[in-house]
């Protein structure tokens, strides 16, 4: 038997990278999963996967920067599955042209991001979360931040500090939640390949073989590096860890 057996899982973001895995990997432990996120295309493709392979999944297109989707989402969720046990708030952007002096960062960059990245955190475990208090059978929020939250940068100062938010949002709802059995643990991914958003950058070639000198473990990660520690939080393996930021970035950052 799984160890997420009867669990209900929504996954932001989950059309493609750290998302897919960890959904293919939620259910392989006998989860049912929520696929939701954009584009459209991605979502349903995920779902379809799964449901082919024999498990429990939905793909619901979902904005995470809009409330009104969010909800729906999770209603959705609800109502498909019968509950929501499992958050997994993953969606996140880096516009790669970011500016890098945040007095000349056009203020659309930095609202764009931080609507994606921070606030779509803040909606999805809003709904989230008050659909697992209501149901009040516990539950488990696995937030995706990244090793940006943990250091200093002179670059991407609006993807940067909405990561450093994310590990305030996540230690809120570890103390504040824990009186209703919810745990809450954040996830801090280093550099990986093989997502869009890392096609997407202007020379990952030459970006991944400059990082892979400074990684003790000299490769640069894959989304399923990272999808085992995000499913493992998941599990009742981990009942006793909540408030924590889990890095898995290969020892870039204790170089
Ligand atoms: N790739 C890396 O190097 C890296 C490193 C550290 C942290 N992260 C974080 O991991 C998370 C997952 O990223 P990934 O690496 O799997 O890349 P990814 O681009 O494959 O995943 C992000 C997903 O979010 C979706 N998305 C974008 N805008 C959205 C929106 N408004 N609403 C819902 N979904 C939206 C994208 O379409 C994509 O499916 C992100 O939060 C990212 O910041 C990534």
């Amino acid at each position: 038997m799984g160890k997420l057996e009867g669990k209900v899982a929504l996954i932001t973001g989950a059309g493609s990278g750290i998302g897919a895995a960890t959904a293919r990997l939620m259910a392989k432990e006998g989860a049912k999963i929520a696929i939701t996120g954009v584009p459209a295309e991605g979502v349903y493709a995920v779902a379809k996967e799964l449901t082919d392979a024999g498990h429990n999944a939905m793909g619901i297109p979902t904005d995470v920067s809009k409330a009104d989707q969010v909800e729906t989402a999770v209603a959705q969720t609800v109502e498909q599955f019968g509950s929501l046990d499992i958050l997994v708030p993953n969606a996140g952007i880096q516009m790669h042209n970011e500016d890098a002096n945040l007095h000349t960062l056009p203020e659309d960059v930095w609202d764009h991001t931080h609507d994606i990245n921070y606030r779509g955190v803040y909606l999805t475990t809003k709904y989230g979360l008050a659909q697992m208090v209501k149901q009040n059978t516990g539950g488990a929020v696995v937030i995706v931040a990244s090793i940006t939250a943990l250091t200093g940068s002179s670059r991407n100062v609006a993807y940067m500090s909405g990561k450093h938010g994310l590990i305030g949002l996540s230690r809120h709802i570890a103390v504040h939640y824990a009186e209703h059995r919810i745990r809450c643990n954040s996830v801090c991914p280093g550099a990986l390949e093989r997502t869009p958003n890392h096609d997407q950058h202007p020379d990952p070639h030459g970006r991944d073989n400059r990082l892979r000198e400074s990684i003790p473990l000299g490769r640069v990660g894959v989304p399923e590096d990272i999808a085992p520690m995000v499913t493992f939080l998941a599990t009742p393996d981990a009942s006793y860890a909540t408030g924590a930021n889990f890095v898995v970035d290969g020892g870039l950052t204790v170089t």
